[in-house]
């Protein structure tokens, strides 16, 4: 049999459910193989109809699991997916009957149900609630960031995972400093600083407002601003606001991202 793979949905949670599933379905393909060229003995059935209590349950835990959160999350395909789970629950009734009344070809028949429950339910229509749930993550990591006026650097590397289209992450640090690495996709917005005393946050207030035109920001989409520690980031977002511009800090700038193992890269790959 070719490697069965299971399709990531974007929820951990239902990942790991279908994980589970897969597992089930390659041990009852293991056991049925032997009945491809005979039938079962008396005896042979009982692993068999193990399976459906394992499934029963399945269906109802994470059938609900998934309609919950889509309901939470107004998913417009809602109503579909239920259908499409209420589909697989008489399915797997009608097969364990025909399991229960001991006929051979069901078990081909349950073998290929499972199959197709995973290429089509799984890697198909499961998938698709992806981009609703990661939408609705990015707004509320959004919300939450312009509201504190501040984003934690995890977060903000949830939102580069998330291709979040409406964040722009603007590095304020000096040139020498960005060509030490840069966060992947920033946009180099380099200004003056006093790197021998960085108490001395003049250098940085003058060439900020010097280059700082609130016409080269679009006030639709929201800044993340970063600096190597935080306080040149903190006399940009004053401007930011001033103008009306959506904008918070990198708590901790780039020495708290690198404080947390995350990843830096070059230059090139700015915006
Ligand atoms: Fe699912
Ligand atoms: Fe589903």
């Amino acid at each position: 049999m070719e490697a069965l793979t299971v399709a990531d949905v974007g929820v951990e949670r239902f990942n790991n459910d279908h994980q589970r599933l897969l597992f089930y379905i390659i041990e009852f393909n293991r056991l049925a193989e032997r009945f491809h060229e005979r039938k079962p003995l008396e005896e042979e059935w009982d692993p068999i109809d193990a399976i459906f209590p394992r499934l029963e349950k399945y269906t109802q835990e994470h059938f609900q699991a998934e309609e919950e959160l889509m309901r939470q999350h107004k998913y417009p395909l809602l109503e579909q997916h239920i259908e499409q789970h209420q589909q697989l629950i008489r399915h797997l009734q009608q097969l364990k009957m025909d399991v229960t009344n001991r006929q051979a070809a069901a078990i081909t028949r349950l073998e290929s149900f499972l199959l197709d429950w995973l290429t089509t339910h799984i890697n198909q229509d499961d998938r698709q609630y992806q981009g609703c749930f990661q939408l609705a993550e990015t707004r509320r990591i959004s919300e939450r960031a312009l509201f504190n006026e501040m984003i934690a650097a995890d977060q903000l590397q949830r939102l580069i995972d998330l291709s979040a289209s409406n964040v722009v992450l603007l590095d304020l640090r000096t040139e020498s400093e960005q060509e030490e690495g840069i966060i992947w996709g920033s946009r180099l917005f380099p200004c003056d600083h006093n790197l021998i005393n960085r108490q001395d946050t003049e250098p940085f207030r003058r060439s900020f407002n010097a280059r700082f035109k609130p016409d080269l920001f679009d006030p639709d989409l929201w800044y993340v601003l970063i600096c190597r520690s935080g306080p040149r980031a903190a006399i940009a977002l004053e401007q930011f606001q001033q103008h009306n511009l959506q904008a918070c800090e990198l708590i901790g700038g780039i020495q708290e991202w690198l404080r947390q193992a995350l990843p830096l890269v070059g230059k090139e790959q700015a915006r």
